[in-house]
Order: structure tokens, then C-alpha cells, then sequence
């Protein structure tokens, strides 16, 4: 068995139609139920949501990641999934957060919007390492996050 660890990055857009509060909601639900699955699979990570698109990390064991992005990419609310980075790692970086949030008010999530927006919204363009690091850099303010 694979006992590597391994993370995946990734973006997609979104896809919840409504007002921003409605978004809000919706991604709270979502937080909700990563946060009772997630740990069940041994699985951490962060959401970060902006500028339309979201960016996640998801960090553990091969097949609890391959199992849980196969449900989470067939996913509604979000399309485009596009994979920036599936690679091994030497340890976790979210292990203390089974799903840590970083919304449109947020720093991190700015910076996302603006990297998202000069890329013109091609993943060609963008790479998981920097959205990795920017998530990475707003480890306390995740930390903060009430949702
Ligand atoms: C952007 C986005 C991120 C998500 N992240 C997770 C996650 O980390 N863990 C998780 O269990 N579900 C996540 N989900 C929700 C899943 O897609 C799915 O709705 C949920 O796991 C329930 O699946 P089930 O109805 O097959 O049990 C995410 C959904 C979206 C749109």
C-alpha cells in the first residue's frame, strides 16, 4: 500500500448562482460537510474563494485524495477543474485544519484574485506552487477565520 503523502492543488470556477450572500451559505455548507469528511479520511487542506474561482489543497494519502477529488470535481457548484499540482510531500502543511477557509475578505484570497485575474483565467498560465505559498503565507489568518 501507499503509505506516501501526497498533496493536490487545484481551481475550478464557480458555479453557485444567487446573491453573495447565498454564496456565502452555500460555501459554508460546503465547509461544513469537508469538515465532518475530511477527517474521516485523513485528509487536510485549505479553501480559498475569489474573483469567481475557487483554489484548494488537499493534503494525505494517495487514494483517500484520488477518492475524495473524484466526488468533490463532479461537483455542481464548481466547474472547470483544472489540476495545478499531484505530488508527493515530506509533511503536511494544514494538518491542524481539516478544511481552513480564506473568503473574499481575506488577504490571501485578494492576492488570489488578482493572480487569477492576470492570468486572464488560464490555469495554463497559473502554477499550484504559488497558490500553495499564498496559502501557506496566510497560515494565521486562516487560523482567524470564523468560518
Ligand atoms: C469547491 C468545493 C470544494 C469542496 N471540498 C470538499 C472537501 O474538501 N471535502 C469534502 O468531503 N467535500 C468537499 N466538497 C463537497 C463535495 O463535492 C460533496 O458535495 C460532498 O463531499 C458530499 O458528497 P456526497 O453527497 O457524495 O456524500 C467540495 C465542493 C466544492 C464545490
Amino acid at each position: 500500500m501507499n503509505k506516501l503523502l501526497y498533496r493536490l492543488v487545484y481551481i475550478s470556477r464557480n458555479e453557485i448562482a444567487g446573491d453573495d450572500e447565498t454564496v456565502r451559505r452555500e460555501i459554508e455548507q460546503i465547509l461544513a460537510t469537508s469538515r465532518v469528511k475530511n477527517p474521516v479520511a485523513h485528509i487536510s487542506g485549505a479553501l480559498m474563494f475569489n474573483a469567481g474561482c475557487f483554489a484548494q489543497v488537499l493534503e494525505g494519502s494517495h487514494d483517500e485524495i484520488v477518492n475524495s477529488f473524484e466526488r468533490i470535481q463532479c461537483d455542481p457548484r464548481h466547474s472547470h477543474v483544472v489540476v495545478l499540482t499531484f505530488e508527493t510531500m515530506a509533511e503536511r502543511r494544514f494538518s491542524n485544519w481539516s478544511m481552513a477557509y480564506l473568503g473574499t475578505d481575506s488577504k490571501a484570497s485578494a492576492k488570489f484574485g488578482d493572480i487569477m485575474q492576470q492570468s486572464g483565467f488560464n490555469a495554463a498560465l497559473l502554477k499550484g506552487d504559488r497558490i500553495f505559498d499564498l496559502l501557506n503565507e496566510h497560515l494565521l489568518e486562516a487560523e482567524s477565520t470564523v468560518f
